[in-house]
């Protein structure tokens, strides 16, 4: 199987080191303008330097991992090489830019649009799709073949990937934020950064298994952990009073509308 990545920036990058670990036969090849970020996929996932119109041509499937900004360009060289491989699966990890507007480019190609988060780099990523019409289920099987090894992969009514991008694909800045914040509050309670942190970070790991893995929902597996008069309710009590929760919620909302715009 050819696959080709045209962009391999933060994203493309860490979806070309799953496919690497789930189709370890597969021949990557890469087209990224950046000459550091390409040498370092070729080193990592053992990738073939390429350009657009190769790609075009021998892969099976292409992701574009081009900003939603500069994808209309990128569309447009593809759409103008008559030498393309006719039943290529195009798969836009675009933010907001929607199916219509990439089969408009890519005519009858089959064409997925995803939304994965960068954890997928570790295999813990969480990964929305959505197909147009022209992808068969074979095609469907081998890219959910490819991602195998990238974590969680939903199928997604297209009209609710934005919402999930809102979460799933931003969120991942919002838990690093987080993170800096409980590691910085344990600084100044007298840790070290090395250690606060590595705490944060196993503490939203087995918080985040936990919540998958238990048959309690949020909310009742934080009110387990805050008993009356205890430490950990007055910790939530100060998030509650500075609107934690409705920050973070408007947080997601603001990247919703966002995503929307950039479609
Ligand atoms: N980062 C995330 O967490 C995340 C999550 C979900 C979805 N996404 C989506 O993933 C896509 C990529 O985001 P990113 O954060 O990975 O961006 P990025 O790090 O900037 O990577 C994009 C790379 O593509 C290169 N490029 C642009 N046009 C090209 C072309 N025609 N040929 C070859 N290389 C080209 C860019 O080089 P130049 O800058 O030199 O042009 C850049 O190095 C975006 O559409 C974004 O919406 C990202």
């Amino acid at each position: 199987m050819n696959v080709g990545f045209i962009g391999a920036g933060n994203m493309g990058g860490a979806i070309a080191m799953a496919v690497r670990k789930s189709v370890p036969h597969a021949k990557i090849y890469v087209a990224e303008h950046n000459a550091d970020k390409a040498q370092r996929l070729i080193d990592t996932v053992g990738a073939v330097a390429c350009d657009v119109q190769n790609i075009a041509e021998i892969c099976d499937f292409v992701f574009l991992g081009v900003k939603p900004q500069t994808i209309r360009t990128l569309l447009e060289e593809i759409s103008n090489i008559s030498s393309r491989k006719e039943d290529a699966v195009y798969i836009s990890m675009a933010a907001g830019v929607t199916l219509e507007t990439l089969c408009g480019y890519l005519g009858a190609s089959p064409v997925i649009r995803i939304m994965p988060n960068t954890p997928v780099a570790v295999g813990e990523g969480m990964t929305l799709y959505a197909c147009s019409c022209g992808v068969s289920p074979a095609q469907e099987k081998d890219f959910l073949s490819l991602m195998a090894q990238s974590g969680k992969v939903d199928s997604l009514d297209e009209a609710l990937i934005d919402a999930g991008c809102a979460v799933a694909g931003c969120g991942p800045a919002f838990a690093f934020l987080f993170a800096e914040a409980l590691a910085k509050g344990g600084i100044a309670c007298g840790l070290t950064e090395e250690k606060a942190i590595s705490y944060a970070a196993q503490m939203l790991y087995g918080s985040a298994k936990l919540l998958m893995e238990s048959e309690k929902n949020a909310r009742q597996l934080r009110e387990a952990v805050c008993s009356p008069g205890g430490s950990t309710i007055r910790g939530v009590q100060s998030l509650e009073e500075h609107g934690f929760g409705e920050i973070t919620a408007n947080a997601v909302q603001k990247s919703f509308e966002r995503t929307k715009e950039l479609g």
